[in-house]
């Protein structure tokens, strides 16, 4: 089989994660790297034997042996970076959260499908084997009717006015940041909220330091979402239905642990990630590009819009916004 060639937008915490998980992959290999800076982006090449290192971002996306690009840059580029890429011509899979809001993230999936392009939000969770397996017990009617949700996703940060998770001008927050995988969660099992609510204590900069969120869904089934970037939490996620529960443990984003308590039945599963936990999703990646498809049904464009949506939703409520809105 051809290798898949990808192209990685950005050399921070997170492209390294993902270019060490295709490393291990041996249908995909790093063809390309591009950064802002000569020096980063041959340190990276050289850290992962990566044939092609580029002093910018526009170098790497009109490199004709790249297939693919995964953009890694801060949440405020993410708009910006993946057009650039799709008006090259090139498929996408982009960072979480997807964009900063539901004008920009429309915008950036309707250019996909009107030329034919693969597009995907980094919802790295979605594809996990412990999610999985937690879908599959959601689907077969095995926990009944899904009633509630509660998830939360929160840790302790030092508190830095320009660093990307509290600058607003980067889209910084815990919503955007962390909050998303619980949405993700919760709009995977549950769909399309009509009513949201939330409270957020906003810090110094004007972004959610944490944040409590209340979602009501259509069937009556409502979510309860804790994140915060200030603040510690349990990191796991606990799905209650008519027959059962469920409960993805800690961290509920990439569990190796789900346990499952069915008509009165514990029943523990270890489900180990590989790696890091991104070659889950990049192997649905690989798999729509050689088919053909311009979304992955397990994380399809529908559900980036709802999520995008209910953050914008969430923010005009507590009053945090960003350039662009
Ligand atoms: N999937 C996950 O598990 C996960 C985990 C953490 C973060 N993320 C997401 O991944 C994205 C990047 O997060 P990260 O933790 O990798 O951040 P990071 O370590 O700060 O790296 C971001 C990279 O973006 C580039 N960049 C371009 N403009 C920048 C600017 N104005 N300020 C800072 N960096 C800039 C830089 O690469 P160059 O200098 O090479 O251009 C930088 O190294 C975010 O959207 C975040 O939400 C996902």
């Amino acid at each position: 089989m051809t290798p898949i060639r990808w192209g990685i937008l950005a050399t921070g915490n997170i492209a390294r994660k993902l270019a060490h998980d295709i490393d291990t992959m041996e249908d995909a290999v790093v063809t390309a790297v591009g950064s802002r800076s000569q020096a980063a982006a041959n340190t990276f090449a050289e850290e992962f034997g990566v044939p092609h290192a580029y002093g910018s971002y526009d170098a790497l996306i009109h490199d004709p042996n790249v297939d693919v690009i995964y953009v890694a840059t801060p949440n405020h580029l993410h708009y910006q970076n993946t057009m650039a890429c799709l008006r090259a011509g090139k498929p996408v899979l982009c960072e979480k959260p997807f964009a900063l809001n539901a004008r920009q993230a429309q915008e950036m999936i309707d250019y996909a499908e009107r030329h034919n392009l693969f597009v995907m939000e980094a919802i790295w969770s979605r594809f996990i084997p412990a999610h999985r397996k937690l879908y599959e017990l959601a689907w077969t009617g095995a926990l009944g009717e899904i009633r509630a949700i509660n998830a939360e996703f929160g840790f302790r940060a030092q508190f830095d006015p320009v660093s990307r998770l509290f600058d607003p001008s980067k889209g910084g927050g815990a919503l955007l940041d962390l909050g998303v995988y619980a949405l993700a969660l919760a709009v995977k099992l549950l769909g399309t909220p009509d009513r949201v609510t939330g409270f957020a204590q906003l810090s110094a900069t004007n972004v959610d330091e944490q944040a409590a969120i209340i979602l009501g869904f259509p069937s009556g089934a409502v979510a309860n979402i804790t994140c915060a970037i200030r603040t510690q939490l349990s990191n796991d996620a606990r799905i209650y239905g008519t027959k059962g529960r469920a409960r993805l443990h800690e961290p509920f984003w990439r569990p190796n642990d789900l346990t499952t308590v069915i008509d009165g039945v514990e029943e523990h599963l270890t489900i180990p990630r590989q790696n890091w936990g991104y070659q889950h999703e990049l192997e649905e990646v690989h798999r729509c590009l050689r088919e053909g498809h311009t979304e992955s049904p397990q994380m399809p464009h529908d559900d980036t819009l709802t999520i995008a949506r209910i953050m914008d939703d969430l923010r005009r409520q507590w009053g945090v916004t960003y350039p662009g809105d």
